[in-house]
């Protein structure tokens, strides 16, 4: 089976549903269905040129369609478990957007589901299909950098450094406890892990919210929209600005990381540098066509994407040639293309992507960095 047989429905029409969209026809799959408030789904569909819409927020209704094979899931954090849940009963593969959900108990029906389906379910770890990403993995396993000593970097934004700035993400109850750690910080660790092949085993996180109260708009606002502040109301906040997270892999290794949405100047900043008794390799999403080598008795060097040395690791993730930046939107058109083939090849391409029990993994670090930020020792991922 081709990957163009399959036929995508997407519930949700904010920021990121478009990126699915564009991703996916960039693969040639097409995309028969979108699920919204009526006025955005229909608004969706006609920029798209979607044939079925379904308004009301109905996605059991878009299930029910013969015409959706994989089902995309865009909406807020708090509703991924319900919609996941009820796709896999209804016989579709999902793509869910991170996180897997709001707590563990609730990822772990998921893993439950997921295990007894016949169908594939994904969470949108994107970060693991750069390139660059692909390639240090690949140097970790062969061993290019030697034995691993330690990780670090972070994830910077500056997108809610105002009181002003407004998104459900910002309320505990719309996007869960953690907010930078669980919003950005799980896409490092995921990130990380998946280049380390190894889980997290357990963290020290120290946790700091910034402005104590924000103020917000009265309705409903689309990640990154702008809104005049003099119609706002104020409200405590409770979740947390920025983060700094120790964390131990079970191989042992271990890694450091600062989280921040307050980081002035830094748009979306995710840099990890991964340090070997060889060789390290540093990178950053701002720049994810290049990867830093670096050596101590010999010249450091820069590796970039689709010249030697970065190729043969990479070749089926990335589809232009060096000098011709490939960035976050193709890093989700790589990621479908994994999951889209192991879903036609009847599961025989490698497992590259993220899993259920991925996703509850890190709702689990989740966790254990709230709660080893409320007792101030390290706590074990359980
Ligand atoms: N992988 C990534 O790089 C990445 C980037 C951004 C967002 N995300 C994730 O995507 C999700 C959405 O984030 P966003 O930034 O697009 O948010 P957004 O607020 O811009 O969009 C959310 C959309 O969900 C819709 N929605 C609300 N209630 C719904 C319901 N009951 N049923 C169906 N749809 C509903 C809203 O109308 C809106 O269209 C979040 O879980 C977020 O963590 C992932």
């Amino acid at each position: 089976m081709s990957i163009t047989s399959l036929r995508a429905g997407i519930i949700g029409t904010g920021f990121i549903a478009p990126v699915h969209i564009e991703a996916l026809r960039r693969l040639g799959v097409q995309v028969t269905a979108v699920c919204g408030s009526t006025a955005n789904a229909q608004a969706t569909a006609d920029k798209w040129g979607i044939p079925e819409i379904y308004g009301n927020y109905d996605y059991r209704a878009m299930y029910a369609s013969p015409n959706v094979d994989v089902v995309h899931i865009t909406s807020p954090n708090k509703l991924h478990v319900e919609q996941a849940l009820a796709a896999l009963a209804a016989g579709k593969h999902v793509v869910c957007e991170k996180p897997l959900g709001m707590n563990a108990k609730e990822t772990a029906r998921v893993v439950k589901a997921a295990a007894k389906a016949k169908t594939v379910l994904a969470v949108n770890y994107n970060c693991r299909f750069f390139p660059a990403i692909l390639q240090m993995r690949a140097a970790v396993q062969r061993g290019d950098l030697g034995r691993i000593i330690h990780v670090q970097g972070h994830f910077f934004q500056d997108w809610l450094l105002k009181d002003t700035d407004y998104n459900w993400r910002v309320l505990a109850s719309e996007g869960g406890k953690l907010r930078a750690v669980g919003d950005i910080g799980t896409h490092w660790i995921d990130a990380v892990s998946f280049i380390l092949g190894a889980q997290v085993e357990s963290v020290f996180a120290k946790l700091e919210t910034f402005h104590k109260r924000r103020k917000r708009p009265r309705g409903e606002v689309k990640t990154f929209a702008k809104v005049d502040p003099k119609t706002m109301v104020s409200y405590p906040v409770d979740t947390e600005d920025f983060a700094s997270v120790l964390l131990r892999y079970d191989n042992g290794v271990h890694a450091n990381a600062a989280i921040s949405q307050v980081a002035a100047g830094w748009k979306c900043s995710l840099a990890l540098g991964i340090y070997g008794s060889e060789a390290s390799m540093r990178w950053d999403l701002q720049q994810p066509n290049e990867i830093y080598v670096g050596r101590r008795d010999e010249p450091n060097q820069i590796l970039q994407r689709g010249t030697p040395g970065f190729l043969e690791d990479v070749a089926h993730f990335t589809d232009y040639p060096g000098g011709h930046p490939e960035g976050f939107p193709d890093s989700h058109k790589m990621h479908y293309r994994a999951i889209y083939e192991h879903i036609a090849s009847g599961r025989k391409t490698p497992l590259l992507f993220a899993t259920a029990p991925d996703g509850h993994h890190e709702v689990k670090i989740c966790e254990a960095v709230l709660k080893s930020a409320a007792v101030g020792k390290w706590v074990t991922v359980s």
